[in-house]
C-alpha cells in the first residue's frame, strides 16, 4: 500500500515528530512535507509529483495559521481532509475552524484521537470523491440525454414536416381521384346515352329512307331517344354542379351581397329550404337562436355554412341511423356572435379532427362526398366572417361546432 502523504503545517520540529510517530505507532505508513508559510503550502499543493491525502495543521504559526491554510485550500479548490492539531484552543475557535472547512481538531495532549480521526476523514474524503464522480457522471449523462432529446426533437420536427407535406400530396391525390371519380360517372353516362341516341337516330333515319318506318316503330324509337337525352341532360347538370362545388373552394368575397339581417331569421330561411331533406332523413332541428341578433355581413355565405354542416350531420352523423337531432344556438356579447351547432350523430375520432377541414378529405369518396364542405365552411368563417371555428367531437358523442365572429363583419379594402 502506498504510504499516506501528509502535508504538515507545523513550525515545531518536535511537535511534527510527535504527530508522525503517533500515526506510525497506529500502523499508518506515512510520508510528509512540513511547511510553515502560505507560499510553501501553495508550492506544495501545486507540485505535480505529490498527490496529497491529508492536511494536518497547527492552529497558530509565527507566519501562518490553520484558518489561512483553509482559505488557501478553498482558493485552489482542493477538497483535502483537514485536521487541526493544536494546544488548547477554545470552543469558539474550534467551531470557527470547523465552519471554515476543517474536518476535525485534536488536542496535542490527546494525540491518541488522531489516528482514528485521520482514518475516518480519509474514508469520508474517498466517499466525497466517489459522490463527486457519480454527480459528474450523472451530469454528463444528463447533458448527453439533453443533446439526444434535442436531436430527436429536431428529427421529429423534420419527420412531421415531411408527413404534413406528404399528407398534402395525398390530399392532392385524393382531389384528383375525387374529381375524376365524381365526374367519371356522369360523363360516362352521358357518353353511353349519346352513343345510344346516335345509334337510335341512325336506325330511324335508315328506316325512313327505306320506307320501312312504322308508326309504332317511330314512337318507340322517339321514346328511346327522349330517355337517352334525359340521361344526358341530368348527368350534364350533375357534372356542372360538381364543377361549381369545386370552384367554391376558392372563396370569392365579391360574389356575395352584403346586408343587415337577423341571425335567427336567416338560419331559419336555410332550414326551410332544407325542409324536405331534413324530413327524409328524419332529422329534427331545434333552433334556439334568440330573435334580435343583428348582423351586418353576408347572409348568402351564412346559408351556405348552415347548409354544409346540416348536410354533414345527415350524410355522416346520422348515416345508418333512424334519424337524429340537431341543436342550433347563439348568443351575442360585445359585438361578438357565438353560434353553436350540435348534432347527436356518430361524431368524429380525435385523430381525424384536424383532417376534416382539409379540402378533399372525405370518408365518402365515391359515394357523393367530395370533401369540400367543411373546408369551404372553414374558409368562409376565416376569410369572410373574420372569425374562428372550433370543433369538439368524440366517437358516439356527436359533433359540436362553435363559430365566433363579429356581428358586423369588418370591411376589407378591395384588392
Ligand atoms: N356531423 C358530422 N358527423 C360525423 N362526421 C362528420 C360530420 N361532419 C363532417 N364529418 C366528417 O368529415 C369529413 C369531411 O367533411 P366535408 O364536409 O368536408 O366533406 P364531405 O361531407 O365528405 O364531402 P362534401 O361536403 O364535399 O360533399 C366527412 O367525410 C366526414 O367523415
Ligand atoms: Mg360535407
Amino acid at each position: 500500500m502506498t504510504p499516506l502523504s501528509i502535508l504538515l503545517v507545523e513550525d515545531s520540529d518536535s511537535d511534527a515528530e510527535l504527530v508522525l510517530r503517533c500515526l506510525r505507532k497506529a500502523g499508518i505508513d506515512v510520508t510528509h512535507e512540513r511547511i510553515e508559510t502560505g507560499d510553501a503550502m501553495r508550492a506544495a499543493l501545486a507540485s505535480a509529483s505529490t498527490r496529497w491525502d491529508i492536511v494536518i495543521s497547527d492552529h497558530n504559526l509565527p507566519a501562518f495559521s490553520a484558518s489561512a491554510a483553509l482559505a488557501l485550500l478553498r482558493e485552489v479548490d482542493q477538497d483535502l481532509p483537514f485536521i487541526v492539531v493544536s494546544n488548547n484552543i477554545g470552543e469558539e475557535t474550534a467551531v470557527a475552524l470547523m465552519r471554515a472547512g476543517a474536518h476535525d481538531y485534536v488536542m496535542k495532549g490527546d494525540l491518541a484521537r488522531l489516528p482514528p480521526a485521520v482514518k475516518r476523514e480519509l474514508s469520508e474524503a474517498a466517499q466525497r470523491r466517489e459522490r463527486k464522480r457519480a454527480d459528474e457522471a450523472l451530469r454528463e449523462l444528463n447533458e448527453q440525454l439533453e443533446t439526444r432529446v434535442e436531436e430527436r426533437t429536431s428529427e421529429l420536427r423534420q419527420a412531421m414536416a415531411q408527413i404534413i407535406e406528404s399528407e398534402k400530396l395525398a390530399s392532392l391525390g385524393m382531389l384528383v381521384a375525387g374529381v375524376s371519380h365524381e365526374l367519371n360517372t356522369p360523363i360516362g353516362n352521358m357518353v353511353l346515352a349519346a352513343t345510344a341516341l346516335y345509334d337510335k337516330l341512325k336506325e330511324l333515319v335508315a328506316a325512313a329512307e327505306n320506307n320501312a318506318l312504322t308508326r309504332s316503330g317511330l314512337l318507340l324509337g322517339l321514346q328511346e331517344c327522349q330517355g337517352a337525352s334525359a340521361i344526358i341532360s341530368r348527368n350534364g347538370h350533375r357534372s356542372s354542379e360538381l364543377i361549381d362545388s369545386f370552384k367554391r373552394v376558392a372563396v370569392d368575397q365579391t360574389s356575395q351581397r352584403r346586408r343587415s339581417f337577423d341571425l335567427r331569421a336567416t338560419v331559419q330561411d336555410s332550414l326551410a329550404a332544407m325542409g324536405a331533406i331534413l324530413r327524409r332523413a328524419h332529422a329534427t332541428v331545434e333552433l334556439r337562436i334568440p330573435d334580435g341578433i343583428a348582423m351586418d355581413s353576408f347572409p348568402g355565405h351564412l346559408e351556405q355554412i348552415v347548409n354544409n354542416i346540416i348536410m354533414n350531420s345527415i350524410t355522416h352523423g346520422f348515416d345508418g341511423r333512424e334519424g337524429g337531432n340537431i341543436v342550433i344556438d347563439a348568443g351575442c356579447c360585445g359585438g361578438i356572435v357565438e353560434l353553436r351547432y350540435s348534432d347527436d350523430g356518430h361524431g368524429i375520432a380525435a385523430e381525424l379532427q384536424h383532417k376534416v377541414f382539409e379540402p378533399f378529405y372525405t370518408t365518402k369518396l365515391g359515394q357523393g362526398g367530395s370533401g369540400l364542405g367543411l373546408s369551404i365552411v372553414h374558409n368562409l368563417v376565416q376569410a369572410i366572417f373574420k372569425g374562428q371555428l372550433k370543433l369538439d367531437s368524440a366517437p358516439g358523442q356527436g359533433v359540436h361546432l362553435t363559430f365566433t365572429f363579429p356581428a358586423l363583419t369588418p370591411h376589407t379594402p378591395p384588392h
